[in-house]
């Protein structure tokens, strides 16, 4: 029941309408879903029941440094010398005035924009010691308990939160964590109240960061609460690790059975292997064995699948093993998890192979942000991030520089997008060793994921005896976890120390200089470039302005360690024994506003912007890492009052050859160089911009830009008209001003008013500009170069949802109102705490 109605949820997110945020990419997405059906997604199965814990919240800010308003919190000396007197989790505690919210929740992102240098990673956001006031946040949430629910095991599962988390249920202490990316999870059986309601609280403080980038704060992640039998499979320890042989698949499997019940148990372990059909293609029984009260107990069995449908970006077939332990002739806890077939070996002279086939890795780093929400994506939204990328014809992303969010390891699962995996602390102290862990346990059946990283940049502890030491504790305890995968780590010093020698695959940070050198000294280590790049660039900017914060778009600029799009990838195109590399990044997100400052809040490194609107180097990818004709034509034709002046015309093109015309005019064709744009300076004159593209001697595509009027009307372009109506699932709505000729208007800035009715909410706005600090959350957003999104959440009652956008008291131009009417249809719920 659970993952049958999350399948369709990620079906139907992905059921999009024939207009999109970018021509084709959901359509495309779409269709790849259904030509490979995901199997059940992992999940529980009976009798275990996995609830979303997410609805039903309430929230406080409170204080950093002032107990009296931090609930008492800190007051005196004694607030954790009795385990069970934390009143805010008790029935005598009003929480009427709290807000209601649901999760995923960033706080981060409502906060406003503060000019302090200090903050400037974090996207200006007052969040720090410095900051009390705005760093602590408080969620509390009643639920019901059945009495029957005696004697199970009842666990509540954090996916992620930032950063530092006080958890108590029914007044008393159940733990901590202190990291913002790992899961964490507590079991509450012993503190729960059968029968009877029971108050969690979580307290939350974003006072210290991870890292250096935009980390939001509060839980950004879902909760579950995962109820088992006390006789249960062990959390994350099912293993299933397919090797290709031939025309079959030799499948080692493993769980880890534990009895927290009251007597020994006989247990028997099944496995089933079924394909995306559902239909049962392999099963596996392990030997009975005999479990002690307290014991915990390990269950290997192997099993033969012939002729399977191997993973790979191009075709994500999937799998799912289903594991179920019965004792006393009952199922007692069983578990889905989600698989792939496929065969990875990292060649130190050819490079990366998938299949037996080699593949170059055209990848983005990406942080986790989006806009509007911050750090808290709703599920739709990794998918909708995966199709953008994958439409530029990336095939990997590297989750730099953190453990992921599961929902966007699902989608990369399931859309065909390979994954370096890359976890917060490098360090073998037991916090780091601790993350690794989790992170390999919960991600090891994924295919997607073909390397993991260590770490990135350790400059300081990399060169030294301890970076050794530490990575090689690392890299033993990943192989005993996961022996199907290599390690890696992104180095951007200590090239000529013992560290990079230790990695299995080395991860080259920049410095192309460095890499044949390396490359010659180390023969037989393959690598990979775990991050290059770092191109700067604003969407639809073609000056650079230093008082503006503005980037110019055409690929002219890097910052001082990094390098063009166009020089890195000619660069790697040319090494076979480069596996392929990581850009840095795919999306901008918030923080790291390189090359500027203030006002600038987020980072102009992305290809695409906050919003996943492409800018220019977008089509320089997709020429050279897609299989499609590509024919980009740029800048926008819109010089009012340059008339004679040249002006820089660039195309993006994998064709043969381009022809350039204006109004007509021939300006001469050119011919394409391999991973090379093309280019002509133009002299003004409005009117009809055309590139014509051939491909063996005949005209295949063409680009048209055009002079456009000013603005005259707005158009909303939803990504999808129906949604399902779980809470949870989100539209995306483009918003364009339009010439009276119906031509969106790239230069476009007018502030656009939304009004949001009926069953749905607006939850986040954005505009790609670096440099706006219009509030992510309120009703309105001016448009940035000719565009906006708007991103609208539904409710769970089926209905329709209104969004209105409209010119309002702001400065004119005065444009009619515009709506948009987006239907949300009843879907079986995923099973949630009441
Ligand atoms: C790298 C670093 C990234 C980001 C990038 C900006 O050195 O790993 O996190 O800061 O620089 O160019």
């Amino acid at each position: 029941m659970t993952s049958l109605s999350r399948r369709d949820l990620l079906r139907s997110a992905l059921a999009l309408s024939a207009s999109t945020l970018l021509p084709g990419t959901i359509q495309r997405a779409h269709a790849l879903l259904a030509r490979y059906p995901a199997p059940e997604p992992a999940g529980a199965l009976a009798p275990r029941e996995r609830l979303l814990f997410d609805f039903g919240w309430k929230f406080f800010q409170g204080h950093g440094s002032d107990p009296a308003r931090d609930l008492g919190f800190g007051k005196g000396q004694g607030d954790f010398a009795k385990s069970g007197e934390f009143w805010f989790s008790t029935q005598k505690f009003d929480d009427s005035k709290w807000r209601d919210l649901n999760l995923p929740h960033d706080w981060a992102v409502e906060l406003p924009f503060v000019r302090d240098e200090e903050q400037q990673s974090h996207g200006y956001k007052p969040l720090g010691r410095r900051y009390p006031e705005t760093s602590i946040g408080w969620y509390r949430r009643t639920f019901n308990i059945p009495k029957e629910d005696s004697g199970r095991r009842i666990v509540a599962e954090f996916d992620g939160a930032f950063r530092s988390a006080l958890v108590f249920l029914n007044g008393y202490f159940i733990g901590r964590n202190d990291n913002g990316y790992a899961p964490f999870r507590f079991d509450l059986s012993d503190f729960l109240r059968y029968g009877e309601k029971n108050y969690l609280v979580v307290r939350m403080d974003a006072s210290f960061g991870d890292g250096w980038f935009y980390e939001g704060a509060g839980i950004y992640r879902h909760v579950w609460l995962t109820k088992t039998d006390a006789l249960h499979l062990g959390h994350c320890e099912s293993y299933v690790r397919p090797t290709v042989k031939g025309n079959a698949a030799a499948i080692s499997l493993g769980t880890i059975v534990q009895n927290e019940g009251t007597q020994a148990e006989n247990c028997r372990l099944r496995w089933q292997i079924m394909d995306a059909a559902g239909k049962v293609v392999a099963t596996a029984d392990s030997a009975p064995q005999s479990i002690p009260v307290d014991g915990a107990v390990l269950f290997p069995a192997t099993t033969n699948l012939p002729n399977p449908a191997l993973w790979s970006p191009e075709t994500p077939h999937l799998y799912s093993a289903v594991v179920t332990v019965e004792s006393t002739g009952k199922p007692r806890d069983a578990e889905r998890i989600t698989f792939g077939v496929r065969d990875t070996e990292w060649d130190a002279d050819k490079g990366f192979f998938l299949n037996g086939k080699s593949v170059k890795i055209k990848g983005t780093c990406n942080h986790q942000d989006h806009a509007g929400v911050g750090a808290a994506l709703p599920d739709r939204l990794q998918a909708f991030r995966v199709a953008v990328l994958k439409d530029m014809g990336g095939n990997a992303v590297r989750t730099s520089h953190n453990m992921p969010t599961p929902e966007w390891v699902e989608a990369c699962d399931r859309m065909g997008m390979m994954m370096m995996c890359e976890t917060r602390q490098m360090s073998s102290n037991p916090e780091g060793m601790a993350q690794l862990e989790t992170m390999i346990k919960r991600y090891r059946n994924s295919p997607s994921i073909i390397l993991w990283s260590m770490g990135n940049e350790e400059s300081t502890m990399m060169p030294q005896p301890q970076g050794v030491r530490v990575i090689d504790d690392m890299i033993k305890r990943t192989h005993e976890l996961d022996p199907t995968r290599l390690c890696s780590a992104a180095v951007n010093a200590a090239f000529d120390t013992h560290f990079p020698e230790q990695l299995d695959v080395m991860g080259f940070n920049y410095n192309l200089q460095q890499h044949d050198p390396y490359h010659k000294a180390h023969p037989k280590q393959p690598s990979v470039g775990s991050e290059t790049a770092s191109t700067v660039s604003t969407r639809g900017i073609y000056t650079t302005d230093k008082l503006r914060n503005w980037v110019s778009a055409y690929d002219l600029n890097h910052t001082a360690w990094s390098q063009l799009a166009e020089e890195w990838w000619k660069f790697y195109a040319a090494r076979e024994w480069l596996s392929g590399g990581f850009a840095w990044t795919g999306f901008d997100y918030r923080g790291e506003p390189t090359p500027y400052s203030w006002p600038s809040i987020n980072s102009q490194f992305g290809i695409v912007d906050m919003c996943g609107f492409p800018k220019d180097n977008f089509y320089y990818y997709k020429a050279w890492w897609g299989s499609e004709p590509v024919l980009h034509l740029f800048p926008h034709w819109n010089w009012e009052q340059r008339e004679g002046e040249p002006i820089s015309v660039w195309v993006h093109s994998n064709l043969d050859s381009v022809e350039l015309f204006l109004n007509g005019n021939s300006q001469g064709s050119k011919k394409v160089e391999p991973q090379t744009h093309l280019d002509w300076s133009v002299k003004y004159e409005p009117g009809v911009l055309e590139a014509r593209g051939t491909k063996d001697g005949k005209v295949v595509l063409t680009a048209k830009r055009e002079t456009t009027g000013a603005p005259q009307s707005i158009r909303l372009t939803p990504d999808r008209t129906e949604i399902d109506a779980d809470g949870q699932d989100v539209c995306v709505l483009r918003v364009e001003a339009l010439d009276k000729e119906g031509r969106p208007v790239p230069t476009a800035d007018v502030p656009i008013l939304f009004k949001v009715a009926g069953e749905g909410a607006l939850i986040g706005v954005g505009n790609g500009d670096p440099n706006c600090q219009e509030s992510d959350k309120e009703p309105k957003r001016s448009l940035f170069n000719g565009l906006a999104q708007v991103i609208v959440q539904s409710t769970r009652t089926p209905g329709t949802i209104t969004v209105e956008a409209y010119t309002g008291d702001w400065p004119p131009p005065k444009l009619p109102p515009t709506q948009v009417t987006i239907t949300t249809k009843k879907v079986d719920l995923r099973p949630s705490v009441a």
